[in-house]
């Protein structure tokens, strides 16, 4: 049977219409479309299969996720413009992307095209996203389809785009389709055509477009995440306004705490729209970044954003290209909740396509001890021996050695840089205290600030001119640009883990770049920004290729570095170097808008950040259950009973984990800075199977009881069985059932947040 593109199909079984269309894949890499009409369904399918298609006679791709079609086009003068990003389209619709030219006709079209790829040059005066200087002194482009598309197994897309007829340079679009998580993965080469060097002064990754809302008094509103050191990813809305741009930023060298290369957009509903379509994305970049969001008083609004600007540079000469890092973005007509399932999402496929530790969603993520906060520098072989001996019984998983085993690093004036081991507090090497490790059952983790250097350090005497020189903090940031930095690096640390069977390490980079620049360098000095950050990529997936098995948690004075380009490199992240429980529920919240709650880890700690709350130890630990989980405290302090209590802690923390670990975290009970003193957090497997709530009181001023709290996402026909823990982990407080639909229409009491402080509960659901 031969089929054309267009026709219609009329067949009896879905499954048959299926393998034929994999088929047709086969004999035409043609985008093939078919109208569907199954005969003894009830209802229609729809014609627009998910994948990328291109329109018969139009120049417009059509890019369908399961709930989501995206769909560009070139114009005739050649612009390459967004036609519509929002809901899922039907068919192929005639998108005539010439149309968009009587929208306004006040100004010539590329002031108001919704270009995919606004430059720098002509009558573009919105955000634009690529600034290129050539040498005659002209700093303008004017990027055109070039005729050349091609779309690879139906969720790559390349457009080819050409600086008009004017000078060689060219620039290819990237799209890839995260189809099941209703997400567009962008980026473009850039690449110089010419006899000539030119210089590329700003390349952001990509303009995305939102259509326009309906009414003047339709309001949409942006959601970003703002910090600092120890309370990272607070979130906060903005409304947007015409004519305001919104800024978001980092300028420091890496993603930092002040502020998330994320943001949503989402409508505010009203009498008259009950809308509650979001639009979210982040940037895979690990170093500086930039996010703008301008809104016209169309309601309009234009996302623009990548590697910050700021002293951006890079040269290119004849024939040499560069590919910028990726913005994901989606669309999600489900509101919050639904944002925040899809993205999560997408960074663990993405993990799971890259990391040879992450393809097995049965590994998980091990319950790890940590003993900086109970010793800091204070650390030696013998009491880590002592520490490690106690960790195993309590059910660790993995022990973590970290700051103060190297060099003369009594403290952190000196010995940053030099990755050998003390031998003062070490005289044997790592080994023994690895093995024992492992003897115990237990995996071997190390700390490294592979970036960092102390002027006091052997390193740094060696090597002056491999830094950054800007003193602050009694540490200098290595250029990883160069490759002998590199080179250095990845060899210490390679053969390092091989010696001592190291099973996983701690990244950390502890400071803000100064003085960045590239010295006795014959290109743009300003390549220094971003050759470093490549250059930390580079080590990290050396050592990956490396040590096929080696985990790897990303930290920058805690949550300073955990873009989701960095969570396509490494396991997990280290949220906050807050662990007060209180204060870090507000941190995993913001973070789990992008974070996969495996990704996540948190310990239980007696930190002195909470020295006079008293909060009790199930507090400690509830909070701790809500993504990978760790143990920092003086165990060699704890009471018998508080042993026993931790022991029974993480042996239920490890029944629950496999739905703590790959669930969707969603919040019932969003936790506030200002009003509500309780949160209740819902984790649920996707088969909808189980679900873990996770409920806690900090305050407890007024007497009157909890509200029921309504569950989501279960079955709403199915019994599940339920047991909740209060402050006994030996013993359910209560168990009951109940089915799916009371559970979320009615809900659940959480009776024993009543009352006090510091309460809080563990709910687990298991579908009978
Ligand atoms: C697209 O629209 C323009 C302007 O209306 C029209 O001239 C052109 O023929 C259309 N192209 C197609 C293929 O329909
Ligand atoms: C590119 O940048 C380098 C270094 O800043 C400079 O020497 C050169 O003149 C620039 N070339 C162009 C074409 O702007
Ligand atoms: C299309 O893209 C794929 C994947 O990027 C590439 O392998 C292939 O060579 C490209 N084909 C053409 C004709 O450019
Ligand atoms: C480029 O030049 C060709 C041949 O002169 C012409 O047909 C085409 O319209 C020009 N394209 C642009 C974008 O100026
Ligand atoms: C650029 O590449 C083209 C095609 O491969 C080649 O003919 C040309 O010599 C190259 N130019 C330079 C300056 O390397
Ligand atoms: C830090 O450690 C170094 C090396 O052991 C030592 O010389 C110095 O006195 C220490 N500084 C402080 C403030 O303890």
């Amino acid at each position: 049977m031969i089929v054309k593109p267009g026709f219609m199909i009329v067949c009896h079984q879905f499954n048959e219409i299926q393998f034929m269309e994999e088929e047709m894949h086969g004999i035409t890499d043609k985008p093939i479309i078919l109208w569907l009409i199954a005969a003894t369904a009830v209802s229609t399918i729809s014609a627009l299969k998910t994948g990328i298609h291109k329109h018969k006679s139009l120049d417009t791709w059509f890019l369908v996720t399961e709930q989501s079609t995206y769909v560009i086009g070139a114009t005739a003068e050649g612009y390459i413009a967004n036609l519509h990003w929002g809901n899922r389209l039907e068919k192929l619709d005639d998108l005539n992307a010439t149309m968009t030219d009587t929208f306004f006709v006040q100004n010539p079209p590329p002031t108001y095209v919704t270009e995919e790829l606004p430059v720098f040059g002509g009558l573009r005066f919105r955000d634009n996203v690529l600034m290129v200087e050539f040498p005659d002194g002209v700093r303008e482009l004017n990027l055109l389809y070039s005729g050349k598309a091609n779309i690879t197994d139906n969720y790559l897309l390349d457009l080819d785009l050409r600086d008009g007829n004017r000078t060689d340079v060219l620039v290819t679009l990237h799209y890839e389709i995260d189809i099941e998580n209703d997400i567009i993965r962008r980026s473009y080469t850039i690449r110089n055509g010419m006899d000539k060097r030119i210089n590329v002064s700003k390349a952001f990754s990509a303009a995305w477009h939102l259509p326009t809302t309906l009414g003047s008094d339709e309001k949409r509103e942006i959601m970003t995440l703002a910090g600092e050191w120890g309370s990272e990813a607070m979130v906060q809305s903005t409304e947007l306004r015409p004519g305001v741009t919104h800024v978001i930023q980092s300028q420091r060298g890496f993603p930092s705490h002040v502020s998330y290369p994320y943001f949503a957009i989402r409508q505010v509903p009203s009498d008259v729209n009950p809308s509650t379509e979001v639009y979210f994305g982040a940037l895979a970049w690990s170093g500086s970044w930039e996010i703008t969001a301008h809104t016209s008083l169309f309601g309009t609004t234009r996302v623009v954003g990548g590697m910050h600007h700021q002293d951006f540079g890079w040269s290119l000469d004849p024939n040499e290209s560069f590919t910028t890092p990726v913005f994901a973005a989606g669309f999600t007509n489900k509101g919050m909740p639904g944002a925040r399932k899809l993205l999560p999402r997408h960074v663990r496929k993405y993990q799971k396509k890259n990391l040879a530790t992450q393809k097995d969603d049965s590994v998980y993520h091990p319950v790890l001890y940590n003993s900086w906060e109970a010793m800091t520098f204070d650390i030696s072989v013998d009491k880590q021996l002592e520490l490690a001996e106690m960790a195993a019984p309590l059910g660790i998983e993995l022990f973590v050695v970290d700051d103060g085993w190297f060099g003369a690093r009594d403290n952190d004036s000196a010995g940053l840089g030099d990755w050998y081991v003390n031998k003062k507090k070490f005289p044997h090497g790592m080994k023994p205290l690895a093995d024992r490790v492992h003897e115990l059952g237990m995996k071997f983790g190390i700390w490294y600030e592979p970036e960092g250097v102390n002027p006091n350090s052997d390193l740094y005497r060696e090597h002056p001119d491999w830094v950054f020189y800007y003193d602050a903090r009694n540490q200098l940031v290595l250029n990883l640009a160069l490759p002998e930095v590199q080179e250095y690096l990845f060899n210490s640390m390679s053969s390092f883990i091989t010696d001592n069977d190291v099973d996983y390490i701690k990244w950390d980079m502890n400071r803000p770049w100064g003085e960045v620049s590239m010295h006795n360098y014959d290109r743009n000095p300003r390549e220094a920004w971003t050759l470093s950050v490549r250059g930390f990529y580079n080590i990290i997936d050396k050592l990956k290729e490396a040590h096929p098995k080696l985990w790897i948690e990303s930290c920058a004075s805690g949550g300073g570095r955990m873009d989701i380009g960095i969570l396509e490199k490494t396991d997990q992240v280290w949220t906050s170097d807050n662990t007060r429980p209180d204060a870090r529920i507000m941190i995993q919240y913001g973070a789990s808008l992008f974070l996969p709650p495996r990704a996540q880890y948190s310990w239980v700690t007696d930190s002195p950040w909470d020295a006079n709350t008293n909060i009790p130890l199930s507090f400690r630990f509830h909070v701790s259950f809500m993504g990978g989980l760790g143990i920092g405290s003086k165990i060699n302090e704890f009471t018998k009973e508080q042993t026993e209590e931790a022991t029974a802690w993480v042996s239920l923390y490890k029944q629950i984990r496999p739905v703590i670990q790959n669930g969707d975290l969603d919040w019932l009970v969003q936790p506030s800075r200002l009003s509500e003193l309780v949160a209740v957090s819902q984790t649920t497997s996707r088969d909808q199977s189980e679900a873990v709530v996770l409920g806690y009181r900090h305050n407890s001023p007024f007497s009157t009881p909890l509200n029921w709290v309504r569950l989501r996402n279960l079955d709403k026909s199915a019994t599940y069985t339920i047991k909740v823990w209060g402050s006994d982990p030996h013993e359910a407080e209560e168990e009951y059932e109940s089915t799916g639909a009371l559970l979320m229409h009615r809900g659940i009491m959480l009776n024993s947040l009543n009352s006090a402080m510091f309460k809080s509960v563990v709910v687990w659901l298991q579908r009978k």
